[in-house]
């Protein structure tokens, strides 16, 4: 039987179109290798938000030049938001020549068309797609997540923040209808799935291209109708469109986790402003006040960045006080890269050393905060949904609560899938420990 081997990089979405090239590539009769030396097709699903993963990408690509020598017929394709850049397409085939299929993000559902010719007539194919074109949505979809399934419920961003390439290559929002998408939530829940994340960039903007009137409110109101035990995630907010009513939806629900990703990015109004935000720092504060008085047991995460052009000693105390006034459970911390093509890049640079100064501080300030929350869970009973083993403690497994903090026990395979209550009894850095009780 032939066989692939998928690398991701990049986000949740990400993962989730390699779970859908799986799902094609098994359609038509491959199966899974555990390497790329066992692999007949190489499919490396890319990302170019930062320039660290496109490094890791192109690092990873060159490595393979050897094994393409040794065994001619091994196929590699480069799909994803690579691809998608302006010029990307032939940048990637020019600087990779044994590099077989080129494919957009757009056109990822002709991949075993392609790969079916391609076995017939060895030639290189270099496809750059329309970014507003439709992704077919019914690709078949082999799942690797464990208990969790991701939906999407939406693709591509109409915000063009200045640092952010994801508009260019993902081209404009397109939401799924209601009807699809809660479709989607019961096929999975009925596979056993107890888990459900919802994707889209900015899932608060869900349903503004739908003329029916649904918005993600009313999206997170229908899947919650849905019976049975489980639960709902999404992610990504944006502060801008993130109002009281879904605050109030996740609030009153039976199944939507208080666990909120809301990106600030900085602190500083005038880096919020030149980032192309459109919220200030203030306005950020009260959706977050709001989102505690309706869920005081609400798990806050964020997405932060240092070293935007022309960030100054004093944007970034702003940053650092917004971060010590919200006390995230979690925060992404970025170092701001340029991205070619958007505004940002074409800003005045800060210089290195300052950018790696401001991280460090930075992290050690999240580092503090996660710390000192994890230790308010000591004693507490919070409700865990078991997903794995946890391999690094023989005999445990692990879980998130409702909050989002992941917890490690003592406990047996078996319970993979099943919702326990554990007592938390110590915490290290941003893991909680406990018993099942
Ligand atoms: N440089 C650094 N970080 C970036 N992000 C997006 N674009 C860039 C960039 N050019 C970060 C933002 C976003 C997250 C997914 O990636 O914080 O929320
Ligand atoms: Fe990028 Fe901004 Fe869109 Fe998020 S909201 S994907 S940061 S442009």
């Amino acid at each position: 039987m032939s066989k692939y081997f998928i690398t991701t990089y990049g986000c949740q979405m990400n993962v989730h179109e390699s779970e859908k090239i799986a799902g094609m590539l098994r359609e038509i009769g491959y199966d899974e290798a555990a390497s790329y030396n066992e692999a007949d097709v190489v499919v490396f699903n890319t990302c170019c938000i930062r320039d660290t993963a496109e490094k890791r990408a192109y690092g990873n690509i060159g490595a393979l030049k050897g094994l393409k020598k040794e065994n001619p017929s091994l196929i590699i394709a480069v799909v994803g938001c690579m691809t998608q850049q302006k010029g990307g397409a032939e940048a990637l085939s020019a600087k990779f020549p044994f590099v077989d299929i080129v494919l957009g993000t757009n056109s990822l559902d002709q991949l075993p068309i392609i790969l079916q010719n391609k076995r017939q007539k060895r030639t290189q194919i270099a496809l750059h797609d329309d970014p507003t074109v439709d992704l077919s949505q019914e690709l078949p979809i082999y799942r690797t997540s464990g208990t969790n399934a991701w939906v999407n419920i939406m693709y591509g961003c109409n915000n063009f923040c200045t640092y952010c390439i994801v508009p260019y290559v993902r081209g404009r929002e397109r939401s799924r209808s209601m009807s699809e998408v809660v479709q989607d939530v019961k096929t999975v829940l009925s596979e056993g799935y107890k888990e459900i994340t919802l994707l889209g960039q900015n899932v608060d903007s869900y349903g503004n291209d739908l003329a029916d009137g649904t918005n993600f409110a009313s999206l997170l109101r229908e899947i919650d109708k849905i019976e049975g035990k489980y639960r709902v995630r999404f992610m990504t907010s944006h502060p801008k469109d993130f109002n009281k009513d879904v605050v109030d939806v996740i609030a009153s629900s039976t199944h939507i986790c208080h666990n909120i990703h809301l990106p600030i990015q900085s602190g500083s109004d005038s880096i919020l402003k030149r980032m192309n935000r459109k919220y200030t720092s203030s306005q950020y504060l009260d959706i977050v006040n709001y989102i505690r008085s309706k869920m005081p047991d609400v798990g806050i995460t964020s997405d932060v960045m240092i070293g935007f052009p022309g960030e100054t000693e004093e944007d970034f105390q702003r940053t650092m006080d917004l971060v010590g006034k919200v006390k995230y459970s979690n925060a992404f911390t970025f170092v701001y890269s340029p991205r070619k093509g958007t505004p940002a890049a074409a800003m005045e640079q800060i210089p290195a050393e300052v950018k790696k100064s401001r991280i460090t501080r930075l992290v050690k300030l999240q580092n503090d905060i996660t710390k000192s929350l994890s230790n308010e869970y000591i004693g507490g009973i919070y409700e865990v949904l078991v997903e794995d083993v946890n391999p690094k403690y023989i005999g445990t497994v692990c879980g998130r609560t409702d909050s989002g903090r992941l917890v490690t026990m003592p406990g047996t395979p078996d319970l993979i899938g099943s919702f326990v209550s554990v007592k938390i009894t110590k915490s290290r850095s941003a893991s909680l420990f406990g018993e099942i009780v």
